[in-house]
């Protein structure tokens, strides 16, 4: 991943913060996308950068596309291009399908489905004309299996693979690949907001999810890597 041009959107994260630290290490530049800029700030300044191109910071709602348009023509006037684009920003709401409100329903399908869609499209655009590039969509078991209190997140989930693999099927051409990751649930700042009872002791922790992304960016380059599934032994969906 030496001098690769990545795009971390949900850089401040559990799984995008612990993956932007190891990028770094691996001297990529990376590029910090995420909606509140204080704590893109705070990230940034804890990063163990080598020189100052190494990190770029771009407040981010993906939820508007004419920001995420922002975020990828930044990045390529900063950097020169865009090799990897990580989908790692989204949220949960896991509650009993009749205690779903419009709300959080628009929250679900804005931020997890469209907000995903919006930046794989914008990014994509640039690495067509290179005939190079790799998305990662980080979805989660829940965009492959069902869970009672998780209808509003499945929807979006389940969505955001229906929408990687079309794209990815229109995008081979152009050298274009896409890696779907299914983690299982992963000890992040993601279960603070959510009601539902879980043992976070027994979670993935955010350095295994890196590490999985990390091991698809680094494939051979004939190589892809189109699914990673791994689940917390305690907690294993088939
Ligand atoms: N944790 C799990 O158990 C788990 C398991 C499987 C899959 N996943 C998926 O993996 C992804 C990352 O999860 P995580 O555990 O790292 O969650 P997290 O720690 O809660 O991080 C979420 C990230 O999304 C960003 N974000 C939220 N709204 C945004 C918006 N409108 N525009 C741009 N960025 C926004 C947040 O930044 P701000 O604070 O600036 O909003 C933060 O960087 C999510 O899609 C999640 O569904 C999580």
């Amino acid at each position: 991943m030496q001098d690769k041009v990545v795009v971390v959107v949900g850089a401040t994260g559990g799984i995008g913060s612990a993956l932007t630290r190891k990028l770094i290490l691996a001297g990529s530049h990376v590029v910090l996308a995420a909606k509140n800029s204080d704590r893109l700030t705070a990230l940034a300044s804890q990063l163990p950068i080598a020189n100052a191109n190494q990190v770029l910071t771009v407040p981010t709602d993906i939820t508007d596309p004419s920001q995420v348009e922002r975020l990828i023509q930044k990045a390529v006037a900063e950097l020169g291009q865009i090799d990897v684009l990580v989908n790692a920003a989204g949220a949960g709401v896991l509650k009993q399908y009749n205690k779903i409100e419009p709300t959080d329903l628009d929250l679900m399908l804005d931020l997890n489905l469209k907000g995903s869609f919006y930046t794989c499209q914008a990014a994509s655009e640039v690495m067509k004309n290179r005939k190079s590039g790799h998305i990662c969509n980080i979805i989660g078991i829940l965009g492959k299996h069902s869970m009672a209190m998780a209808s509003a997140y499945c929807a979006s989930k389940f969505g955001v693979v229906g929408f990687s693999k079309c794209m990815a099927e229109e995008l081979k051409r152009f050298g274009i690949k896409f890696t779907l990751f299914y983690f299982g649930g992963v000890d992040s700042p993601f279960w603070d907001n959510v009601s539902l009872k879980v043992d976070r002791s027994k979670m993935l922790t955010p350095e295994t999810a890196a590490d999985a992304i990390l091991f698809a960016l680094n494939a051979d380059p004939q190589a892809v890597p189109m699914e990673i599934n791994i689940q917390p032994e305690s907690h294993l969906f088939f």
